[in-house]
C-alpha cells in the first residue's frame, strides 16, 4: 500500500487533461462531480488512489499519446494494484470495445455525457472495466457547477455536442447531439464567477454560435451575458462559418464586452474539398462573410483552422487554400494533417495523400503563416492596447502576461499590476506570437 496515498481517509484522484477547451472544461465537471462524492485532488499520479485520464480523438495522435500514457499508469498498477485506472472522454466513446480488449487494466471507460455516474463506476469493483459509454441527449451538467481554477478567465460551456457531422470529423459521434444550456443557469455560473473574480468569460461549444434555447439564440446570449456584472471581457469558440448570423455579428459589433477576436474555421480554400468535407460554405461565401465581420467590426483579429491532405486533395486544392490565407491573412492558424478516423463519413474513402506530402504541405502552410503572423505583429508596433493582466510571464524576471483585445499575448513590466487590471501597454516589438511591450 502506498503511504501517501493512504493519508487521511479521503481517497485522491489526478486527473489528467489531453485535447480541446471543452475538456478542460469537463475536467472541471468531472473534478465538482468528485468532489462531492468526497474525492480530494492528488498533485501527481504518484499520489493518488484513483487516476483518471480525459482524453481526445480528433486525430490518430491524440489517442497515440494517451495509449503510451497508458503504458506508463499500466506499469504503476504493476506495482500497486489497488489503484484505480479510468478513461474518460471522446477517446473512451470512440475507441470503448478496443479499449476493453486491448487495455486489461482499465477500471472504468466513461463517455462525455457519463460523469455523473463516475462515483459509482469508481466504486464499483470487478474484474471487468465498468463501461459507461451511453450518449444523453438531455445531459448538460447544467446543475453542476465546474471547479474553477482561480484564473481570471473562465471557460463556460454553453452548447454540448455537434449536429454538423462534417466528413472527417469524429466529435458528432462521440459527443453526441447539439443541446444548449439554459441562459438562467449560464448567467448564474457566470455571476458567482465574477463574484469570485473572474473578469473574462470564454463561451464554448463545439459549434458554439449554433446555441439556441427556445427564443434566445447566441447573439442574444451575448448581449445577456454582457449585463453580468464584474465580467469586463467575454469571447467564444469556436463558432462554425454557416451559424455566423447578423444577430451574431451585431452583438460582437454593439456590445463594448465581447472582444474583436473570432476564430472562425475554414478547413480549406478549395471548394471542391469543402464540399467533399461536407463544410456547408463556398469560399466565396466564406469571404464575404469575412467582409462582413471586418466591416462591422474594424479592429478584428481572424484565427482559423486548415487540415492539409484531406482525401482526394490534389496540389491543386492546396495551392487554393495557400492562396485563400493570403487573401484573408489571419492572425494566427492552426494546422493539421488530415488524419482518417474510423466512423466518420470520409473513413470509408481512406487517404490519397502520402504522409511525406502531408508533412510538406503542412510545413508550407505554417511558413505561411509564421510569416504573415509576423508581418501583422509587427505592424502593431507602436500602437496601444487594453490588456487584461493575467499572471507572471513564463519568461522574464519581473514581466507579467497578459491578452489584448485581440487575443494575442502581450509581455510588459509588473509595475504593481495585479491579475484582473487591465492597462494600457505599448507594443515595442513583436514576434509571430508575442508582443512585448512597455506600460503606458
Ligand atoms: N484530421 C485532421 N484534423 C481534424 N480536425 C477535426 N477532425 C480532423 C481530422 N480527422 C481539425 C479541424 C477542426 C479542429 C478542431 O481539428 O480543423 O476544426
Ligand atoms: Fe467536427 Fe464539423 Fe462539428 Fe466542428 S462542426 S465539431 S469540425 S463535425
Amino acid at each position: 500500500m502506498n503511504e501517501r496515498a493512504s493519508v487521511g481517509c479521503r481517497p485522491r484522484v489526478y486527473l489528467e487533461t489531453y485535447g480541446c477547451q471543452m475538456n478542460i472544461a469537463d475536467s472541471q465537471t468531472v473534478t465538482a462531480v468528485l468532489r462531492r462524492a468526497g474525492y480530494d485532488l492528488a498533485e501527481k499520479a504518484e499520489d493518488a488512489d484513483v487516476i483518471l485520464l480525459n482524453t481526445c480523438a480528433i486525430r490518430e495522435h491524440a489517442g497515440e499519446r494517451v495509449l503510451g500514457r497508458l503504458s506508463d499508469l499500466a506499469r504503476m498498477k504493476n506495482r500497486r494494484p489497488e489503484i484505480r485506472l479510468g478513461l474518460l472522454g471522446c477517446m473512451a466513446q470512440h475507441n470503448r470495445a478496443a479499449l476493453v480488449e486491448k487495455a486489461p487494466h482499465l477500471d472504468l471507460i466513461a463517455g462525455p455525457d457519463s460523469y455523473r455516474r463516475l462515483p459509482e463506476m469508481i466504486g464499483r469493483a470487478g474484474f471487468d472495466p465498468a463501461v459507461d459509454v451511453r450518449l444523453d441527449r438531455a445531459e448538460t451538467y447544467a446543475d453542476i457547477t465546474p471547479e474553477h481554477d482561480g484564473s481570471i478567465r473562465a471557460y463556460v460551456t454553453a452548447m454540448r455536442g455537434c449536429d454538423k457531422f462534417c466528413a472527417f470529423c469524429v466529435v458528432p459521434y462521440v459527443r453526441g447531439r447539439e443541446r444548449s444550456i439554459a441562459p438562467a443557469d449560464l448567467l448564474r455560473e457566470i455571476a458567482e464567477l465574477a463574484e469570485r473574480g473572474v473578469r473574462e468569460v470564454v463561451l464554448l461549444g463545439q459549434t458554439v454560435n449554433a446555441y439556441r434555447f427556445g427564443e434566445v439564440d447566441f447573439g442574444a446570449l451575448l448581449r445577456m451575458v454582457a449585463r453580468v456584472a464584474g465580467i469586463e471581457r467575454i469571447r467564444f469558440t469556436s463558432p462554425h462559418p454557416s451559424d455566423m448570423t447578423d444577430s451574431v455579428i451585431d452583438a460582437m459589433a454593439s456590445e463594448a464586452k465581447v472582444q474583436p477576436y473570432l476564430h472562425l474555421p475554414v478547413q480549406s480554400g478549395s471548394n471542391r474539398i469543402l464540399a467533399a468535407m461536407d463544410r456547408g460554405y463556398t469560399v466565396e461565401e466564406y469571404l464575404r462573410l469575412v467582409e462582413r465581420l471586418r466591416a462591422a467590426i474594424p479592429s478584428l483579429a481572424l484565427s482559423t483552422d486548415i487540415i492539409v491532405g484531406f482525401h482526394g486533395e490534389e496540389r491543386r486544392d492546396y495551392e487554393e487554400t495557400l492562396a485563400l490565407m493570403r487573401t484573408v491573412r489571419y492572425d494566427q492558424a492552426f494546422t493539421f494533417k488530415y488524419s482518417v478516423r474510423e466512423n466518420t463519413r470520409a473513413y470509408k474513402l481512406g487517404d490519397t495523400v502520402s504522409e511525406e506530402e502531408k508533412s510538406r504541405r503542412l510545413a508550407e502552410v505554417i511558413a505561411l503563416q509564421e510569416a504573415t503572423s509576423l508581418e501583422l505583429n509587427r505592424a502593431s508596433i507602436g500602437s496601444v492596447f487594453a490588456v487584461l493582466v493575467e499572471g507572471p510571464a513564463r519568461r522574464g524576471e519581473g514581466m507579467l502576461s497578459g491578452k489584448t483585445p485581440q487575443f494575442k499575448t502581450a509581455i510588459f513590466p509588473a509595475l504593481g499590476a495585479r491579475p484582473g487590471d487591465t492597462i494600457k501597454v505599448r507594443v515595442e516589438s513583436a514576434t509571430a506570437h508575442t508582443l512585448m511591450c512597455a506600460a503606458v
